[in-house]
């Protein structure tokens, strides 16, 4: 991964390149970066803040051997992937949120966004949207997000050169997508569970339609998040927002 690379200044938003660019038949692996980006998007359509020069704006283009099925779970082949990446290039020991946020000490230093080009049988590519806080000051982030984010220059005092990670986190992301097509998910999911702060809580789980509370005992074999509820019954959430009780 990241052997093709298109590296650009300020864009609206790398994934949205990502997008065009993977109907052009780009290889496998394919690594959009951009500087600055003016709209970059979260999940559930919120806005991702990417400070000029700051952080790691990025959009893999993967074309992996997998169902379709199996794609949702690349977001937390992804997590595995960075918590080893930070691990390995600064020697912090990051946590995930499910279903995909990274945290260190309890607050965000990088989402991730995955998107599917499919067709009805089959991927034509995954687009793995990939923002990471890396040279911010407490200072550089907007109002709203002063609370809720972080940045690793916050967390370690240093300032940090991003294509060290970016090259690092290619590395390790080829080695999991890897091991996930050899292996399935069952040794993903075990590195999943142990960086995890979401397994073992009380937790509020906020859907479109419901809203669940009770406990995470797990996650499913593709990726769920397993929620146990007052009455006993285990509920698995495909999707929704976080909160600890
Ligand atoms: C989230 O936590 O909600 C996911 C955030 C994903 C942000 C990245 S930054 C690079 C890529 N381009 C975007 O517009 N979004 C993703």
């Amino acid at each position: 991964y990241g052997r093709n690379l298109i590296i650009l200044d300020e864009v609206e938003s790398t994934q949205k390149i990502a997008h065009d660019e993977a109907q052009q038949e780009v290889p496998n692996g394919t690594l959009v970066i951009a500087d600055s980006q003016t709209g970059g998007r979260g999940r559930l359509a919120r806005t991702w803040y990417s400070a000029h020069g700051k952080g790691i704006w990025m959009s893999l283009i993967a074309r992996p051997h997998l169902s379709i099925e199996q794609a949702p779970q690349l977001t937390l082949v992804t997590a595995v992937a960075i918590i080893q990446t930070l691990k390995e290039v600064t020697g912090l020991e990051a946590q995930i949120k499910w279903p995909n946020d990274i945290l260190l000490n309890g607050k965000k230093i990088t989402g991730i966004l995955t998107e599917l080009q499919a067709d009805p049988d089959r991927i034509q590519a995954v687009i793995i949207g990939i923002g990471m806080n890396v040279n911010q000051q407490i200072t550089d982030f907007e109002d709203e997000i002063t609370s809720i984010a972080t940045s690793l220059r916050i967390e370690s005092g240093n300032k940090w050169e991003r294509t060290e990670i970016i090259g690092e986190l290619m590395n390790q992301l080829e080695k999991y997508v890897h091991m996930y097509e050899a292996h399935g998910f069952s040794p993903i999911k075990m590195l999943w569970e142990s960086y995890s702060v979401t397994i073992g809580k009380q937790l509020t789980a906020r859907m479109v339609n419901e809203t669940l509370r009770g406990e995470a005992v797990g996650i499913s074999e593709n990726g769920l998040l397993q929620l146990k509820l007052r009455d006993g019954s285990i509920r698995s959430i495909y999707s929704a927002d976080i909160e600890f009780d």
